[in-house]
């Protein structure tokens, strides 16, 4: 599903959000029941492709949680401050893998392309990889997942697991932090 750099969006007012969010929020980009809808479809073309094989699913941490529903192994990768993307990237966890990996966000592409290096190491059959959204990045390094569920313009959106700082997972539907939202929550 492509979403447009001229999509508006919905208003925030159309929809219900936790209340500890009001006032920090621009407005809503891919509303939850969306989300929903498209990641089952998602599933459905996995399993046509992949069939019978045993699947390993392998969830990146934390953003990743929302987007899949089995799941046998753990790996967390960090590398924003604030908004901006970081140099250095922390891997944490998941030493047995791997051949689908479930993931929030590809942005710079930076993250998947560290972890599939360190996958690699372990020499799997196959690997996929399954990224809820990707971002339009003004950087691309060409990598693209092999299953997701829509591209965004390059906004540095949360909600559905993804965080600004440890913030916003538990909102429900995928939309963009205003400036009052960033300040309040930068460290
Ligand atoms: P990349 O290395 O730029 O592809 O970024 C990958 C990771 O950074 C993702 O797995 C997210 O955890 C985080 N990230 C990138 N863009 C966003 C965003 O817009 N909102 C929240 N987290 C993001
Ligand atoms: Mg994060």
């Amino acid at each position: 599903v492509q979403i447009s750099d001229n999509w508006p969006g919905y208003s925030l007012d159309l929809f219900t959000y936790p209340q500890h969010y009001y006032g920090d929020l621009e407005y809503v980009l891919i509303p939850h029941g969306i989300i929903v809808d498209r990641t089952e479809r998602l599933a459905k073309d996995i399993v046509q492709d992949i069939g019978d094989n045993d699947i390993v699913v392998l969830c990146v941490l934390k953003g990743g949680y929302k987007f899949i529903s089995m799941k046998v192994e753990f790996v967390r990768l960090r590398s924003y401050h604030n908004d901006q993307s970081m140099q250095d990237m922390q891997i944490m966890g998941g030493d047995d893998l791997s051949k689908l990996t479930g993931k929030d966000i590809v942005g710079t592409g930076r993250t998947m392309k560290v972890l599939l290096d360190n996958i690699e190491k372990y020499r799997p059959k196959m690997i996929k990889v399954a990224s809820l959204l990707v971002k339009r990045t003004s950087q691309p390094d060409g990598y693209r997942p092999d299953y997701y569920g829509f591209e965004i313009p390059d906004l540095f959106v949360v909600g559905y697991a993804l965080d600004y700082n440890e913030h916003f997972r538990d909102l429900n539907h995928i939309c963009v932090i205003n400036d009052h939202g960033k300040a309040k929550y930068r460290v």
